[in-house]
């Protein structure tokens, strides 16, 4: 179900209605709904394109169509996510573009700071509501959401709060300690453990923690397509990162997801 309703003005905080093909508070603010579907709710010098750039998200887009994210997907679909359901920093879109075919009757909503990633997102998944927005201030209103979910990106956890219904969950994926190990262990000679933020964040309650591992083949045409996902790619000896690049493995993934409920 696609439906614009949870959105609030970011100029002046009024509910955003609707009205042919753009949004309008009662203030006269008015942003148009782009062809693809979406609106742009990132205001002034912000607006230029910012987080990932069109290369990133392509490569992103190829490495989920081989399966890279199949282990997080189950994970979220035994959720069985009902009511409203935001995903931050979606990037392609493709976690609420997929919970939606399974789940018709809960309303999805996808936001990331990245327009091109935004644009791709809202041609390909019709039945998500996407928005270019900044976590750290999402144009939502108070208590909108039963879930909102995080997965590798940055985490504003006393905005994901504010427009959380009381009782919602906060879902945050983050790297495992094996996440992509062997593509490490080529690329560093020391490799160093995946920081992990492991204090709880203000205002929530600590669920469940999950580890979620699985294995990915990586051939030669995915592999340049894989790096470019991940920070290896601007912080890796030039060597060693082409030599890698230019090969296929097997690879190990470990996403960590915490979940969170909202106080109150
Ligand atoms: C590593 S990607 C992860 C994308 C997606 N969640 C996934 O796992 O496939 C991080 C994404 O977060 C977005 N991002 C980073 N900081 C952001 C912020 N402050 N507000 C909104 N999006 C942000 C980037 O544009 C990028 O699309
Ligand atoms: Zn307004």
């Amino acid at each position: 179900m696609k439906n614009f309703e949870l959105f609030i003005c970011p100029k002046c905080g009024k509910n955003l209605y609707a009205k042919a093909l753009s949004l309008y508070c009662d203030s006269g603010h008015c942003y148009d709904i782009a062809r693809a579907g979406y609106v742009n709710l990132v205001l002034g010098s912000k607006r230029t394109p910012s987080g990932d750039g069109d290369a990133a998200i392509a490569a992103r887009r190829k490495v989920m169509a081989a399966g890279y994210y199949d282990r997080l997907y189950a994970f979220f679909e035994e959720l069985t996510p009902e009511g409203a359901f935001l995903d931050v920093g979606t990037a392609d879109g493709s976690l609420p573009g997929r919970l939606s075919e399974k789940f018709p009757d809960t309303s999805f909503y996808g936001t990331d700071l990245s327009k091109y990633a935004i644009e791709k997102a809202a041609k390909t998944y019709k039945n998500v509501c996407f928005a270019v927005a900044n976590n750290a201030k999402l144009p939502f209103a108070d208590a909108s959401f039963d879930t909102v979910s995080a997965v590798f990106t940055t985490v504003f956890p006393s905005e994901f709060a504010r427009v959380l219904k009381p009782g919602g969950k906060f879902v945050r994926v983050t790297p495992g300690k094996d996440h992509l190990i062997e593509i490490r262990r080529a690329l560093y000679d020391e490799v160093r453990e995946n920081a992990y933020d492991d204090s709880l964040p203000e205002g929530f309650e600590r669920l469940c923690s999950a580890e979620l591992k699985d294995s990915f083949r990586v051939g030669r045409e995915l592999m340049p397509e894989l790096i470019r996902m991940t920070p290896y790619g601007v912080k890796s000896d030039r060597e060693r990162l082409k030599a890698v690049s230019e090969g296929e493995c097997e690879v190990s993934l470990d996403f960590r997801a915490d979940t969170y409920i909202k106080e109150g």
